[in-house]
């Protein structure tokens, strides 16, 4: 709480100064830096700047970093070549955020080559850009906000939301896996969750705001409150209801619970969670919480076991099959999205059939396909069997072809069904055109009407298409 009182007095001062001001934050990483650069845009905004997209009449520019793969440091590096022009000719503050500047030697290279960067911060001193924005103002001074050590939650941040239907909300922070291809155990910290009590109130005043869809955030949601239950055995966290009533949550199944009587709240998602932890109380939640969607995102990494086990998993192909087999068992109805990497060191042709094979058997609605990319410090980036750049991308290629076969396969199923859509708004290309979501995230378009927006409504599913469904509305 005492940070936020120094980050209160920050903004009043800007305040007071600001003239008009006008800012751009780019958002570079998953859900939890979008999540991230709401609350950059809530200080912003508290401060007295307006949002711009136009780069050029930007005061503050803000890049929000990821550094999950390669791809993420590039993008930032050409941007940054972009709007060297900006602090050029109009004196531009030029912010650069996110987990990128938790590694060492990004924020050297951007010392040495990119001496126009004003303000730096990680994700765990996201709290002081007030102060340092400030500072920099007044005294045109160079700062970097970095704090090596793990950060603390940090409750009542200001937060400006890019969407009034849909909202995330984060419930722990960090990861404690060290999958060994990943950077995010590094520049996250360790695992820490919110209080239930916290998100509780959160999800509630989203609720009054007319919020419809929730999406609990973390980087391995279902250890939620695990960390804090091995260092106190009693842990005994009760939550306040606004009916009066005290119920008890000290897990993620539970807390599940707790977000589904939230009146208002028609839908609730979650990512990402880890196969290793998908216990049956967990499933046991989903198949009792109505709102709770039935589509669960099950990260699967490689379908093969030697593979699994070099990346520190730490289940198998047979225990993963096995896992998806119950969830299908106990939930009607359920399905599944993933995430894959392909070219991990040491994968063999087998190997990456394997994966195919765990494709092929799951059969899911959504597959977010990756190469992998070597991350400084990680384990995996020391292995000596890196696969060659040509053979990963033909892998890739493969991967991705039998990928959307599956998803075209399994969009088939929908047609001549009646699905629940929550309707998002207009199509961008059409102006008749309306466009929402099933509760297995595929989007559906179709020719509606204004009110319908931000309702779940029954659509006749007509035909499907590789990227959407197309629905019929009958009044
Ligand atoms: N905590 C989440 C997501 C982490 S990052 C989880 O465990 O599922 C999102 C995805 O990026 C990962 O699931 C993984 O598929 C991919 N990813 C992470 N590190 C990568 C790397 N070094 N190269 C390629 N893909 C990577
Ligand atoms: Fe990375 Fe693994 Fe943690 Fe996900 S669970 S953030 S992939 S280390
Ligand atoms: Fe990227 Fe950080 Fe998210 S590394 S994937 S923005 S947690």
């Amino acid at each position: 709480m005492k940070i936020i009182k120094m980050q209160d007095t920050y903004i009043s001062k800007i305040k007071q100064i600001n003239k008009n001001g006008k800012y751009a934050v780019l958002t570079m990483g998953c859900q939890l830096n979008e999540n991230d650069s709401e609350k950059i845009s809530g200080m912003l905004e508290e401060s007295g700047y307006t949002k711009t997209d136009d780069l050029a009449k930007a005061n503050v520019i803000v890049f929000n970093t990821c550094c999950v793969r390669e791809n993420a440091e590039d993008r930032l590096f050409g941007k940054l070549g972009e709007v060297k022009k900006y602090k050029e000719n109009n004196g531009t503050i030029i912010v650069i955020g996110g987990c990128m500047m938790q590694e060492k030697h990004i924020v050297n290279k951007l010392k040495q080559s990119y001496p126009f960067v004003d303000i730096v911060f990680g994700p765990h001193t996201m709290q002081d850009f007030p102060k340092d924005l400030y500072n920099s103002i007044v005294e045109n001074k160079k700062i970097e906000d970095i704090l090596d050590i793990e950060g603390n939650i940090i409750e009542g941040m200001p937060i400006v939301r890019d969407d009034s239907i849909k909202a995330s909300v984060a419930i722990m922070n960090g990861c404690n896996n060290f999958c060994t291809y990943c950077i995010v155990p590094y520049v996250r910290g360790r695992e820490r969750s919110r209080n239930p009590q916290d998100i509780y109130n959160e999800v509630l005043d989203l609720a009054k705001n007319g919020y419809k869809e929730i999406t609990l955030l973390g980087q391995n949601v279902n250890s939620y409150l695990v960390s804090e239950r091995k260092q106190n055995e009693n842990l005994n966290l009760t939550v306040k209801k606004e009916n009066g009533e005290e119920v008890e949550v000290n897990s993620f199944a539970k807390l599940l619970r707790l977000i589904n009587t939230i009146d208002g709240i028609e839908r609730i998602r979650f990512i990402s969670p880890h196969p290793k932890d998908f216990t049956d109380d967990v499933i046991d939640s989903i198949r009792d919480c109505d709102k709770v969607c039935n589509l669960i995102h099950l990260p699967l990494q490689s379908g093969s076991t030697n593979v699994l086990k070099a990346m520190n998993r730490k289940y198998t192909k047979e225990q993963y099959l096995n896992l998806v087999e119950k969830i299908k068992a106990k939930i009607p109805n359920i399905q599944f999205s993933t995430d894959i990497i392909v070219g991990f060191p040491g994968e063999t042709e087998e190997d990456f059939e394997d994966t195919l094979d765990v494709i092929k058997k799951v059969g899911y609605e959504q597959i977010f396909m990756f190469i992998y990319s070597r991350r400084v410090g990680t384990v995996a980036d020391k292995m000596e069997n890196q696969i060659d750049e040509k053979v990963k991308h033909e892998r890739f290629n493969r991967l991705k072809s039998l990928a959307e076969k599956i998803i075209e396969e399994g969009n088939k199923k929908y047609v001549g069904t009646v699905q629940k859509v929550l309707v998002e708004g207009k199509s961008k290309t059409n102006d008749k055109i309306y466009t929402g979501r099933t509760e297995t995230n595929k989007v559906v378009n179709f020719e509606g009407k204004d009110d319908l927006v931000g309702k779940v409504i029954p659509l006749k599913i007509a035909s499907e298409h590789m990227w959407y469904l197309k629905g019929e509305y009958e009044n």
